[in-house]
């Protein structure tokens, strides 16, 4: 099978970035949510042989899973865009055939021969590893997850320094996060990743479920620091085991830790593929890439209650080479949102409610550098969301967004459709300073639909205006269901209005700023 073109030009490996703690997650104080019934598992009648046994090798036995045909799976088709005047500073590349970069040897194992139940109750996080530790040894092996099955699986780590390449995790079964707190310890990042590998595929018609209710309905504190993973080396002493390792009351030790697990990672890897499954109820975001380099995600659903709180859909930071494309994404948070360090990401084809919308940011948090560049969302479907697409940076920050294409996006009922957010901030003050992560760049063509309070919002830094913002043929009209509708809202944005729009944007500024942006050093990236 033909493999995706990803242009690998830069691989110099910048494996070491400047960290920033920006969060999954959007404004999240306040917010209320009502307690979703949780996926419970029921247990499944187990069958009475697990359907397979002997070797481990099941040589090609395989179930290849079919392009997905499930109800959720609904790649949108919008009518092909017609040309637009202005010609887009990067143009995406023709969209690389569908399909797996896993390419099967043969060798296959089984979970179930690892002594995996799938009964839905027992423990299954050991039969996991072992076929994990089997199938890294082996150049394009197979991890088979059964169909007909609901494992039980714990935090797993399915690390690569020293595996083969190619490795395939053939998820065709069920798996379920535990949810006992003591499990998770005083808290992990993350309850299923794979790290360090070159060429790694997770397909199938299988489900990872985060059974997430029961962490969203404790939080208390609500101050993740999620991303933070160097944060997490400063324990945290307002926790209810307050630094003690003495086992807690009863009452206590059955609550979760503070730290939310997001579902699924992956780290510091090369040619990655998650394609057909679907992820559902993470305690936190669902699907993440750090450090990654060839990112290709399709066919995929993810589904949380829209009130579930920062439950991101798909989270990428440090990671290049991506493509997102024909997935269904409904969450409590950003269906997608792009941390800094990310370049050449390609988003198309995406039913994203309920949730945030698709975010580049938060940047620039705590004053770090941030450097986003090259990023395509079109073809878009937006119901129900709080923001259309946006950029928020925090005051403070350095670096900059460059080069950012949102093309071809449906609103509907959408609170605010288009959202620059320079003075993001997620407490009710933040402390005003003057240098900001710089925007420049930033084109919207065809953004169509209905919104339910601002159609456009533009809030830019004083010294670091945005420009190069150009408008195509937005339509937006106002749903009058609200208390208040407002006017289109511009502060020090440049650019250009390059057909009329609906409502009109008169505020905003056409051409440069008169004088430069303050330049300096720290602005480049
Ligand atoms: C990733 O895939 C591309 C295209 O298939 C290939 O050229 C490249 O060598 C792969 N990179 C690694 C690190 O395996
Ligand atoms: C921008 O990203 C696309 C992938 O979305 C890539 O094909 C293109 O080469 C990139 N452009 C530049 C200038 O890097
Ligand atoms: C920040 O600046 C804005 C606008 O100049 C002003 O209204 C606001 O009071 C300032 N906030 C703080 C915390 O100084």
């Amino acid at each position: 099978m033909e493999k995706p073109r990803f242009a690998f030009t830069i691989l110099i490996a910048f494996l070491v970035w400047s960290s920033s703690f920006e969060t999954c997650i959007a404004a999240r104080r306040g917010r209320h949510w009502r307690q979703v019934s949780a996926s419970l598992m029921t247990k499944k009648k187990t069958k009475s042989s697990h359907g397979s046994s002997g070797g481990q090798s099941h040589g090609g036995s395989s179930k290849q899973h079919k392009s997905p045909s499930s109800s959720h799976k609904s790649p949108l088709a919008p009518p092909s865009p017609a040309p637009v005047s202005s010609t887009p500073k990067y143009s995406p590349p023709a969209a690389p055939p569908v399909g797996s970069r896993g390419k099967s040897s043969g060798a296959t194992y089984n979970v179930m021969d690892f002594g995996a139940q799938g009964d839905g109750s027992s423990d299954d996080t050991k039969a996991f590893e072992g076929a994990w530790a089997a199938a890294c040894k082996v150049e394009a092996s197979t991890v088979l997850v059964p169909e007909g099955y609901e494992f039980l699986v714990g935090p797993i780590s399915f690390s690569g320094p020293y595996c083969q390449a190619d490795i395939t995790f053939q998820l065709n079964g069920k798996i379920y996060a535990p949810t006992e707190s003591d499990v998770w310890g005083r808290g992990l990042l993350w309850w299923i990743e794979f790290t360090k590998l070159k060429g790694i595929t997770i397909q199938g018609s299988g489900t990872i479920d985060g059974r997430g209710s029961v962490w969203w309905d404790q939080a208390p504190y609500d101050d993740p620091i999620d991303d933070g993973e160097e944060e997490l080396a400063v324990p945290y002493s307002d926790t209810v085991e307050g630094g003690s390792t003495m086992p807690v009351r009863g009452e206590m030790s059955s609550s979760m830790p503070r730290i939310k697990p997001t579902a699924l990672r992956f780290y510091g890897s090369f040619n990655v593929t998650v394609t057909g499954i679907t992820i559902r109820n993470s305690p936190q975001c669902h699907l993440k890439f750090d450090n990654c380099v060839g990112v290709l995600v399709h066919d995929i659903a993810i589904s949380s209650p829209g009130d579930s709180p920062n439950t991101d859909g798909i989270h990428l930071q440090n990671s290049k080479d991506v493509l997102i494309h024909s997935s269904d994404l409904a969450c409590g948070d950003d269906c997608i949102s792009i941390q800094t360090g990310c370049s050449n990401v390609y988003v198309h084809n995406l039913d994203c409610g309920p949730g945030h919308g698709i975010s580049i940011g938060s940047l620039g948090r705590g004053n770090t550098k941030a450097c986003v560049s090259n990023i395509t969302v079109r073809d878009v479907n937006m119901h129900n969301t709080m923001n259309g697409v946006r950029i928020k940076t925090w005051q403070g920050g350095s670096g900059s967004v460059q080069g950012v294409m949102f093309s071809n996006i449906q609103v509907s009922e959408v609170q605010q459709p288009i959202v620059i957010d320079q003075f993001y901030c997620d407490k009710s003050t933040c402390k005003n300073q003057s240098s900001a992560v710089a925007l420049s760049g930033i084109t919207y063509e065809r953004i169509r639909g209905t919104y339910t309070v601002k159609p456009v919002h533009f809030a830019c830094s004083d010294n670091m205006p945005c420009v190069d913002v150009t408008l195509t043929a937005i339509e937006l009209k106002p749903l009058q269901e609200r208390y208040h509708i407002y006017d289109p809202f511009c502060w020090q944005t440049f650019g250009l209005l390059s057909t009329p729009t609906v409502p009109p944007i008169a505020c905003l500024q056409i051409g440069k700023p008169s004088k430069n942006r303050i330049q300096s050093d720290h602005d480049y990236c």
